[in-house]
């Protein structure tokens, strides 16, 4: 009885997608209803592993106890109220958050684009008060920084195009070309926005030394550097944020996704005297830093904290990259594995639109980016079992694939 009825809501489901909603996501043909730790079920009561973790959202698995215990509680105290009010979740979470990422000041968002927006935002009005008005925001090549009209000017012209006119003065460089952003960065550049991993690129991370050296560059010529984090920040690649690996601190932080454990949370963090660019009034937002988000949001950081999970990121993702470069050796249709920490992309030689939807039918979930990139994102309480599953999943529908290929 109870199977018929979650049938029923499946069926509804997709079919209330066909004709309601705007034709955007291309879907894969199941319904999500409960997950728990790395687990989901979907309405026809299948199990899968899930390490994708909603693209780095459900960083702490599926409903930890500890995120539904805060929601719980604030959803009786206070869901909402306005930021013309002090709000308590909001105050303890921006403590937390500057404290834990060094740097001043924080303004909470509700999500990782409307961060992003801020950052750019605060950019501007910093140049404008140094009288570099309109001055050029750099990006690097394969970004990804969001889908609003400021954040989606930081991408490709092939991206842009679709979409004219967007906003004046944004640069692309290419990725890691060190060379080339000691040519263009000077006194008329803003900001340099960079992904430390880049994610909807592929999973390309930046070297450290890369980093370090885009600091020493922007402290030189007094430009802005904006990390973005969204993707790969509070603890996926071994570190709280990546950066930390590097040694430096940016001037701005945009992070989101993974912040809220679920709930739609985004933050832009800048040292004191950036922040101090924005006067009152140059921002705001109505749900950002909403009492209800902001309390799941500290709970997350806390959890992070105590079960040491950017450790066992780290760890995790150690053990799974050599159980993948073993895979590597059988598999010559593994051209290279990237990422830090549990952010992990595997370039193949062919399009892994199918190889991905064939693992998930063995029952584990990852995604395809670039075209060509397996992307795994697990949470980072996933079990070295449940990893060591995904890899066999992974072998075995990429054995399949590649017999089928052979046939074609
Ligand atoms: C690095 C990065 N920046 C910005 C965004 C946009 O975040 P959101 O989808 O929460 O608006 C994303 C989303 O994937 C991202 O990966």
């Amino acid at each position: 009885m109870i199977r018929r009825k979650r049938r029923e809501k499946t069926m509804s489901a997709q079919s209330l997608e066909q004709s309601h909603h705007f034709q955007l996501y291309k879907r894969y043909p199941i319904t999500l209803v409960e997950g728990d730790g790395a687990r989901v079920r979907d309405s026809e009561g299948r199990e899968y592993i899930d390490a994708l973790a909603g693209i780095a959202v459900n960083s702490l698995g599926h409903c930890h106890p500890k995120v539904v215990a805060a929601i719980r509680e604030q959803a009786g105290k206070l869901i909402h109220a306005s930021n013309l009010y002090y709000l308590e979740p909001q105050s303890r979470l921006a403590k937390r958050l500057t404290e834990a990422a060094g740097l001043e000041r924080v303004f909470f968002t509700n999500s990782g684009t409307e961060a992003v927006e801020g950052a750019l935002k605060l950019a501007r009005r910093y140049a404008g008060k140094k009288d570099n008005k309109g001055a050029t925001i750099l990006s690097m090549e394969g970004c990804f920084h969001g889908r609003s009209m400021g954040s989606l000017s930081t991408h490709s012209d092939e991206q842009k195009a679709p979409f004219e006119q967007l906003l004046p003065g944004f640069e692309q460089l290419p990725f890691e070309d060190i060379d080339a952003f000691h040519r263009v960065v000077g006194e008329q550049t803003a900001a340099v926005l960079i992904e430390p991993v880049q994610g909807e690129g592929g999973v390309r991370p930046v070297s450290l030394d890369f980093l370090r050296e885009i600091r020493t560059l922007c402290d030189e010529t007094d430009t802005l550097l904006i990390l973005d984090e969204i993707q790969c920040g509070v603890g996926r690649t071994g570190k709280l944020y990546a950066y930390m690996h590097a040694g430096i601190r940016p001037d701005i932080l945009t992070t989101a996704k993974a912040l809220g454990g679920g709930l739609p949370i985004g933050a832009v963090l800048a040292r004191d005297e950036v922040a101090s660019a924005f006067e009152f009034g140059d921002h705001g937002t109505t749900f950002g830093g909403n009492p209800l988000v902001c309390a799941a949001a500290d709970a997350v950081l806390q959890v992070v904290e105590e079960e040491e999970l950017a450790e066992r990121a780290q760890v995790l993702g150690e053990h799974m990259r050599s159980e993948l470069l073993d895979l590597a050796r059988k598999h010559p249709s593994i051209k290279e594995i990237r990422g830090l920490g549990l952010m992990i992309g595997i370039q193949l030689d062919f399009g892994c639109k199918e190889l991905v939807a064939d693992m998930m039918k063995r029952g584990v979930l990852a995604n395809c980016t670039k075209d060509s990139v397996v992307r795994f994102l697990p949470p980072l309480t996933i079990t070295k079992e449940e990893i060591d599953t995904v890899i066999d999943v992974f072998d075995a529908a990429l054995k399949a694939r590649e017999k089928e290929m052979e046939r074609v």
